[in-house]
This record gives C-alpha cells, sequence and structure tokens, in this order.
C-alpha cells in the first residue's frame, strides 16, 4: 500500500466510524404534546385550580366578603354546577365580581359538566 491510498483508507474508515452510532436516539419518535387527547375533564385535574384560583378567596372555608356558600370540596362544587356555569358566564353580574375569567377556564368547566362532573 502506497502512502496515498494509506491516507485515503483512514480518511474513508474514520467518515464511516464518525457517521455510524448504536444508539436509537435519531429514531425515537418526537414526545406526543397532547398523549391522550380524548381524556376526559375531571375536577381534580382541570377544576380545581380554577375554583381556588378565582373563588376560594371568598367561597372558602369559612367563607368571607359575603359569599353565600362555599365552594372547597369536589361535592361543593359538583352540586352548584348550574348556578356556577351561569355565573361565570354572566357578563353583568359575573363571578368572580372582579370581571369574568378567560374563556378556557369557563369552558373547561363547561366541558367538564359536559363530560359528567368526574373527579379524577
Ligand atoms: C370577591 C368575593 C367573591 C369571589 C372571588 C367569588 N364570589 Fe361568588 N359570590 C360572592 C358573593 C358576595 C355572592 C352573593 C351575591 C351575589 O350573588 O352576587 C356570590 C354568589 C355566587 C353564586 C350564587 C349565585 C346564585 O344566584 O345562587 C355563585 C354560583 C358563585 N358566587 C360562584 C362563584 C364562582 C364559581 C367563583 C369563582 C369563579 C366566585 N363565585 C368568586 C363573592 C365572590
Amino acid at each position: 500500500m502506497n502512502f496515498k491510498k494509506m491516507i485515503y483508507t483512514l480518511v474513508i474508515s474514520g467518515l464511516i466510524f464518525n457517521c455510524s452510532s448504536n444508539s436509537n436516539d435519531d429514531l425515537a419518535p418526537n414526545p406526543d404534546p397532547d398523549p391522550d387527547p380524548n381524556a376526559k375533564i375531571t375536577y381534580d385535574a382541570n377544576v380545581k385550580n380554577i375554583i381556588s384560583s378565582n373563588c376560594l378567596q371568598c367561597h372558602g372555608n369559612p367563607t368571607a366578603s359575603s359569599a353565600p356558600f362555599s365552594l372547597t370540596t369536589f361535592t361543593d362544587v359538583k352540586n352548584r354546577v348550574d348556578a356556577i356555569l351561569s355565573r361565570i358566564n354572566n357578563t353583568s353580574s359575573p363571578m368572580p365580581p372582579s370581571g369574568q375569567m378567560p374563556s378556557t377556564n369557563r369552558s373547561m368547566i363547561q366541558q367538564w359538566k359536559d363530560d359528567g362532573l368526574l373527579e379524577n
């Protein structure tokens, strides 16, 4: 083997080894951003946080600022879902009284009802 051929062989084998990989990383599918688009809305996963951030400062236990009832438990919220939906979507007298929540929050609670008022 002459010198030129030897260099050529080294370069080629270098390329081959550099480009080969035993890992399957490149072939793994991207993580699914929404693993289960058909999942149902539940109180624990979706509704509880909306109520605690927007309602419990008044509808807590004990209640405050003259709120007429507490919304601290799953049962409290479930039993009053119709009154809740009507007031969170009421433009002239909304709950919370400071103004309507974003529509994503409001439709989440509607969807929770449509999905059957699941706890978890
Ligand atoms: C700043 C205090 C305050 C916050 C925050 C608040 N409420 Fe109220 N809520 C009241 C008061 C006071 C009343 C009674 C007077 C009235 O009906 O407007 C009331 C009444 C209600 C009623 C009774 C309606 C009826 O006619 O029986 C519902 C349902 C309700 N709130 C739901 C909610 C929900 C759901 C949230 C959060 C998204 C919320 N409230 C946030 C103070 C609050």
